[in-house]
């Protein structure tokens, strides 16, 4: 049942949700609602659901299934390419809990959190893409 390709199949899946939600919510969400009177109340419950389906489920699962991938591909976590991804992965868990906890959750009533939301969200972007890069290197043996 639990096979070493459906591991990796589970991870790739659950990493087009992670990176994928995150473009779709910068360049078709945020561009459509940012002029619009309902802006602070979309940005919140949108924000609310991407936090648990996102930040919550879908990070804990690619954590649980890279692991995974590093005992059933190479053996456990020997190779420093997979520390090193393991490393920004923290990166992404701790900027995400600030992101949704903390600037996400007070940008309704202050520009300054806004803007703290807005850039911590495109650092998560960047270190997303990064993730990503650093499981093909892996997967090349880099
Ligand atoms: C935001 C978090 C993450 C994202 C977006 C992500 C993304 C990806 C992607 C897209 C691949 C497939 C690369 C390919 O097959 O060419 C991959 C592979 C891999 N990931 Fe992750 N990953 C994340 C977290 C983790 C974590 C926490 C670990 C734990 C050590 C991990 C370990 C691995 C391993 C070992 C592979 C390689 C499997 C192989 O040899 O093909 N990943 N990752």
């Amino acid at each position: 049942m639990f096979t070493k390709e459906r591991f990796l199949w589970l991870h790739v899946i659950l990493a087009t949700f992670w990176v994928g939600g995150m473009i779709f919510l910068s360049l078709v969400i945020a561009p459509y609602i940012k002029d619009k009177p309902f802006r602070d109340e979309a940005f919140q419950e949108v924000g609310k659901k991407f936090s648990l389906y996102g930040t919550m489920l879908t990070l804990s699962l690619l954590f649980i299934t890279g692991l995974t991938n590093a005992y059933l591909l190479h053996g456990g976590l020997g190779d420093r390419s997979i520390l090193e991804k393991l490393g920004v992965f923290f990166l992404i868990v701790i900027v995400s809990l600030v992101h949704d906890l903390w600037a996400g959750k007070k940008a309704l009533h202050s520009e300054y959190h806004r803007k703290w939301a807005r850039w911590l969200g495109l650092i998560n972007l960047l270190l997303g893409f990064l993730a990503v890069y650093m499981g093909v290197r892996i997967r090349l043996g880099l």
